[in-house]
């Protein structure tokens, strides 16, 4: 506990799935969380989860983080009541899939705005504040960024990803000087609300495990612990890496 005693820590998505598990265990390692979801109902619910342990979740919903003014509100506010950002964890992300020839422009651009531009903007108006007295960056990319699927048409997913990827290493290129980290996190399939039904529905949980070698779904619990130590000062050395958690998908 307290490995993230004082930071102050900005999750994006903390309106269920890991957003939520993040903002939890940020919180009891001591971390000042400020989040933000477009799903305010969502967001209300994770901070009413805080509450019941004795903890506090700052930040709005709903914010769109793909509109830039409503992600450069929410940066600007959080700086406004808790004087800095030490932590940025962008989160956040919605796509849509299908087979390429058939994807429709709308949905490429909803994908692309939704899990590439979100982060951009946080990014963009979280820097300078970063830059102060230096911070960490966590960008949540996907195995997605290093494989393509037989189960589903990512093709925009599998873009906007890879782009997260190569984005965090020039942002650690960047950042270096300024004593800004950035690192990526790749996950593969996790349980969550959103996937539950898949993991629940045989036909599509072995399909989604197919090489999985730990044969089940990651927990949310179980990618938020790596970041948890990405942000802390015990990872001091570490930037510009992507780091893959997959159950061991990507070894086969
Ligand atoms: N679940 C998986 O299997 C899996 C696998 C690899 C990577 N990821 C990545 O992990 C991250 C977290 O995903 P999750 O599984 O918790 O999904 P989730 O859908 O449960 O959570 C994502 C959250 O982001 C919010 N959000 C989406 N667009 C937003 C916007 N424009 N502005 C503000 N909030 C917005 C959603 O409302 C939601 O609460 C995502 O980046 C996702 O791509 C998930």
């Amino acid at each position: 506990m307290n490995r993230l005693s004082g930071k102050i820590a900005l999750i994006t998505g903390t309106g269920g799935g890991q957003g939520r598990a993040a903002a939890l265990r940020f919180a009891r390692e001591g971390a000042i969380v400020i989040g933000c979801d477009v799903d305010a109902a969502g967001h209300a619910g994770t901070a009413a989860l805080l509450k019941a342990e004795g903890l506090h979740l700052f930040g709005s919903a709903p914010v769109d983080l793909g509109d830039h003014e409503q992600a450069r509100d929410w940066i600007e506010a959080a700086v406004a009541e808790h004087g800095r950002i030490d932590i940025l964890y962008n989160n956040a992300s919605a796509a849509r899939f299908g087979p390429v020839g058939e994807f429709s422009i709308e949905d490429w651009h909803y994908t692309i705005r939704n899990e590439l531009d979100l982060i951009y903007f946080a990014t963009k108006y979280a820097w300078k504040h970063l830059a102060v007295r230096g911070g960490v960056i966590i960008n949540i990319s996907s195995t997605a960024a290093w494989g393509g699927s037989k189960v589903a048409g990512i093709s925009a997913h599998s873009a906007a990803k890879g782009a997260v990827v190569s984005f965090t290493r020039q942002l650690a290129v960047e950042g270096a000087a300024l004593g800004i980290r950035a690192v990526s996190i790749s996950p593969g399939f996790v349980k969550t609300p959103g996937t539950a039904a898949f993991v629940e529905n045989p036909v599509t949980r072995r399909a989604l495990l197919d090489g999985v070698l730990q044969d089940r779904p990651g927990e949310p619990e179980e990618v938020v612990s790596l970041a948890v130590y990405v942000a802390s000062d015990e990872a001091a050395f570490m930037t510009g890496s992507d780091l893959v958690i997959d159950g061991g998908l990507l070894a086969v």
